[in-house]
């Protein structure tokens, strides 16, 4: 047994449960959010390509994606922070505003990391309740907002829930919140979203300087596995972010193959419109068999499922289908395969 002594935040961390992995029999993971397709023409060659040089480190700073990601987004390169998945950048925009003492506001349930990353810092988590039909209630979380708060995150579309938040209820939110408060947008899900009166996290970020918004190449562009994501924002808070982020944490395998699949945006289009109309699909189907959805905008659907939340999962894996559960809350399923999808619905159908 070790004497050395653990930071008693650290020792209180609630563990980040991933989705559960195939076995070895047959198995449709619709459990983490995944894209079902491959990466996108041309991304596994560049892959390749800047494998050659993997006695190399890569650019410190990504500084040709941070360029790829600035012109996409008509933004300068100073207003762009990447890392290792958004989840890394969301923990470097953490550390860089929030410590022992402060106070970070999110909406509850929403993406699991929240709660992690904040008692990393040392700052205290001020979980808010999700409102009706599960959405994010921005009213009671411009309230919880108080003199400590550093940071409030939004999560839009809310993951696990899936409603997107409106334009206009962002814009008086952040009239609501001091201008000095840090707000992230969490986009994870953006290209997804359908929903005409959706925020429009890079519009709102010219009018709003104390906003940074994230986003990720793991969900509609297929990336999950190489670890690539970024912050955008003013360049003080782009400056802040760098400053406490891992040197060389995005690889070049990483950075080539996000800098590849931003090229890509047509066939990019064409395959997040298959997971919409597949999405569309799940949702039509739970209609019919009587389940009451929240608005679904991202790439899974949310099952009001409480205490049959795990047996539920537990039919969906004999059904050779994994999906998410939340125990006593609900249970998440992704839009993957076809196949998968069919076989949940059978599952879904014999619950209602
Ligand atoms: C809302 C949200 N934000 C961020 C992430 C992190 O994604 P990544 O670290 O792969 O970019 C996820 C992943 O599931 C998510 O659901």
């Amino acid at each position: 047994m070790t004497k050395v002594p653990i930071r008693p935040a650290v020792a209180a961390l609630p563990t980040y449960q991933p989705g559960a992995r195939p076995s070895a029999r047959l198995v449709y993971k619709l459990s983490s959010n995944e894209s079902p397709y491959p990466p996108l023409p041309g991304v596994m060659a560049a892959v390749a390509d800047s494998a050659v040089d993997l006695n190399r480190y890569p650019a410190m700073l990504a500084d040709q994606l941070v360029e790829a990601i600035a012109g996409f987004h008509n933004l300068e390169p100073a207003q762009v922070a990447v890392g290792a998945g958004s989840v890394a950048v969301l923990a470097h925009v953490l550390t860089a505003v929030a410590g022992q003492s402060d106070r970070v506001v999110y909406p509850w349930r929403s993406f699991e990391a929240y709660p992690i990353l904040t008692g990393i810092t040392g700052a205290k988590a001020v979980p808010v309740p999700l409102g009706e039909a599960g959405r994010i209630d921005l009213t009671a979380l411009a309230q919880a907002v108080d003199a400590k708060a550093r940071a409030v995150l939004v999560c839009t579309p809310n993951n696990p829930t899936g409603p997107a938040v409106r334009e206009d209820e962002f814009d008086s939110f952040m009239a609501a919140v001091p201008d000095d408060l840090l707000v992230v947008l969490d986009q994870a899900y953006v290209e997804f979203v359908t929903d005409p009166k959706a925020v429009d996290g890079i519009g709102a970020l010219a009018r709003h300087p104390n906003l940074v918004v994230l986003r990720t190449f793991s969900k509609a562009y297929g990336l999950a596995g190489l670890r690539v994501g970024y912050a955008l924002g003013r360049p003080r808070l782009i400056e802040a972010i760098r400053a406490v982020t891992t040197p060389f944490s995005v690889s070049a395998m990483a950075e080539m193959a996000a800098v590849k699949s931003l090229e890509l945006q047509d066939e990019l289009r064409r395959r997040v419109a298959g997971v919409v109309a597949r999405r569309t699909f799940m949702q039509e189907g739970l209609a019919a068999q009587g389940w009451d959805l929240p608005d679904p905008q991202g790439n899974f659907v949310w099952l009001d499922l409480g205490i049959d939340s795990a047996p539920f999962a537990g039919a969906c894996r004999r059904a050779g289908v994994l999906v998410r559960p939340f125990p006593d809350e609900g249970v998440r399923v992704s839009v993957g395969e076809q196949e998968g999808v069919e076989r949940f619905l059978e599952v879904a159908s014999t619950w209602v």
